[in-house]
């Protein structure tokens, strides 16, 4: 789609989205996550109304923006494939809302979801940041549809 070609030139980082539903960690590679606010300290992420993780964001009314290393690109292929993800081998803890915190991220954010607003065929979940931190590393980036590391 033309879209994806034109916007696939805007360079970002690779996010693994996480929450828990029934129970079960459950997570899906993202990329189209912002900054929205900084008083009160919000976040959006934009997720396509026909994914998984789009009913478990609605029902668990929480969610961990889990930023990726350039060590992670496997971790980001696993959670962009369809169906049920599989959280093994991946250490993980909860924070303050439950939904899991990758311990080799990058950085993360823990969020309560304040408002989900439609966007078309995807549903932007605002998110309040009710914990958060960062680590060292270097960052995970996706570019023209291919992932790639920082240069420099
Ligand atoms: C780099 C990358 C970024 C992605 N960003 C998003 C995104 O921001 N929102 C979204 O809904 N899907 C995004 N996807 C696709 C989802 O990861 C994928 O459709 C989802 O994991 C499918 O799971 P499900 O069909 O089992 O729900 C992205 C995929 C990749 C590879």
């Amino acid at each position: 789609m033309e879209q994806r070609r034109i916007m696939g030139h805007f360079a970002t980082g690779v996010t693994v989205v996480t929450t828990c539903y029934e129970d079960q960690p459950q997570g899906m590679t993202a990329n189209a996550v912002a900054s929205l606010s900084l008083d009160p300290p919000l976040i959006l992420v934009s997720v396509d109304v026909k994914a998984q993780m789009n009913a478990c964001l609605k029902a668990s009314d929480c969610f961990a923006v889990n930023i990726l290393t350039e060590e992670q690109e496997e971790i980001s292929v696993r959670f962009a494939r369809h169906g049920p993800k599989d959280f093994s081998g991946i250490a993980y803890r909860t924070e303050a809302t439950g939904s899991p915190v990758l311990e080799q991220a990058l950085a993360y954010v823990d969020c309560r979801v304040t408002e989900i607003l439609q966007g078309g065929d995807h549903d932007i979940f605002i998110g309040e940041i009710v914990a958060g931190g960062a680590g060292q590393g270097r960052p995970l980036v996706f570019y023209g549809g291919q992932y790639g590391t920082l240069s420099g």
